[in-house]
């Protein structure tokens, strides 16, 4: 066969087969690699051609074959660049992937365990209340016991921001707004930011959030506090769950007490995460200070109080086994993605 009508037929082919633009970047792909194989491929009609030259006399062989070479360039060419680029206009979107499903956002853990323990608490009748976060000394400190320039104050390192306003350490003066806003029976509870200027470690942080309980009215007990926060933590951690107190010092509570939760990981026998003490400490609380109650505006002799403080993050570490405070913070996807 003459190999110019060959070649002819060949190239008329190959312009057939790439005048149209492929549907998409991957179409255009497999288009490529399809007729690469079928035209220069190692059984393409390229090596039809060179079989052509071969069955050619010697002294046209030579000649034949740079035409050869050259017409494959040609379809190469032809091939990778000429095929038009199939959607230059507009965005190059691949309708043939897989879609990618969306991903709703969702509760970070810190704001799930806030509400988790905001519904119990309303659920045994406490109003939820907010303070502001930039306070002032005498919200943060007076009225809560703390004198000014007392060393308990220590205790509270503060961020200020121009003398007598600072960043609330704790949510412990929403009580005092709170005694100074309403009259008793008193039921509330206020959750919110505070801050302190503690460096960040895995269990530290400038930042962090708090709950805060009080409970005032007549007849209000050391027993009812036991009552209110044994029913906390079973819902928290499970009915098995114990607490204990363990006697302690607050300047806006007589008496203080820390409490602890049974370490709902080893059921109280001691491991790693309580530390082998099989306890675990939750939170601060105690009976409001005469002094306090005074100081709101409310006759300790006619009535009485209790109060409790407790860390969100704390208690979501304890919920969730998270070890170290600044997780909550960075928002890796592969962490929040758990909750
Ligand atoms: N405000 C305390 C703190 O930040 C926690 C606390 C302790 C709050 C005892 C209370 C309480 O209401 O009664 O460390």
């Amino acid at each position: 066969m003459d190999l110019e009508v060959r070649i002819s037929e060949i190239r008329a082919q190959l312009e057939a087969e790439t005048n149209t633009p492929p549907a998409c970047p991957p179409e255009q792909q497999r288009r490529w690699e399809r007729l690469r194989s079928k035209y220069v491929g190692r059984e393409g009609m390229v090596r039809e051609l060179f079989g052509i030259v071969a069955r050619l006399p010697a002294d046209q062989k030579a000649a034949a074959g740079r035409r050869v070479n050259e017409f494959k360039a040609e379809i190469e060419a032809r091939l990778n660049g000429a095929a038009p680029a199939p959607v230059a206009a507009g965005p190059a979107v691949d309708k043939t992937l897989p879609g990618r499903a969306p991903e709703p956002g969702r509760r970070h853990p810190v704001y799930r365990t806030w509400e988790e323990i905001v519904r119990l608490f309303q659920r045994l009748g406490f109003d939820v209340v907010y303070g502001p976060e930039i306070e002032t000394e005498y919200h943060n400190f007076e009225a809560l016991n703390i004198p000014l320039e007392h060393p308990s104050r220590d205790a509270f390192d503060t961020f200020y921001v121009r003398k007598p306003y600072l960043l609330r350490s704790h949510t412990s003066p929403v009580q005092i707004r709170t005694m100074k806003e309403r009259k008793p029976p008193i039921r509330v509870i206020a959750p919110g930011k505070v801050f302190r200027p503690d460096k960040p470690d895995a269990g530290h942080s400038p930042m962090f959030h708090q709950v805060e309980g009080l409970m005032v009215g007549e007849g209000v007990t050391f027993a009812k506090l036991k009552g209110v926060l044994d029913l906390f933590a079973k819902s928290m951690w499970g009915p098995d769950t114990k607490i204990r107190f363990r006697p302690s010092f607050f300047p806006f509570t007589e008496p203080s007490a820390e409490v602890d939760v049974s370490c709902f990981i080893c059921g109280a026998k001691g491991c790693p995460a309580c530390k082998q003490s099989g306890w675990m400490e939750i939170l601060g609380s105690g009976m409001v200070h005469p002094k306090v109650l005074e100081n709101c505006g409310i006759d300790p002799e006619k009535n009485t109080g209790f109060a409790f403080g407790m860390g969100i993050e704390r208690i979501a570490m304890l919920k969730y086994g998270i070890p170290d405070i600044r997780l909550f913070y960075e928002n890796h996807f592969g962490f929040l993605r758990q909750f």
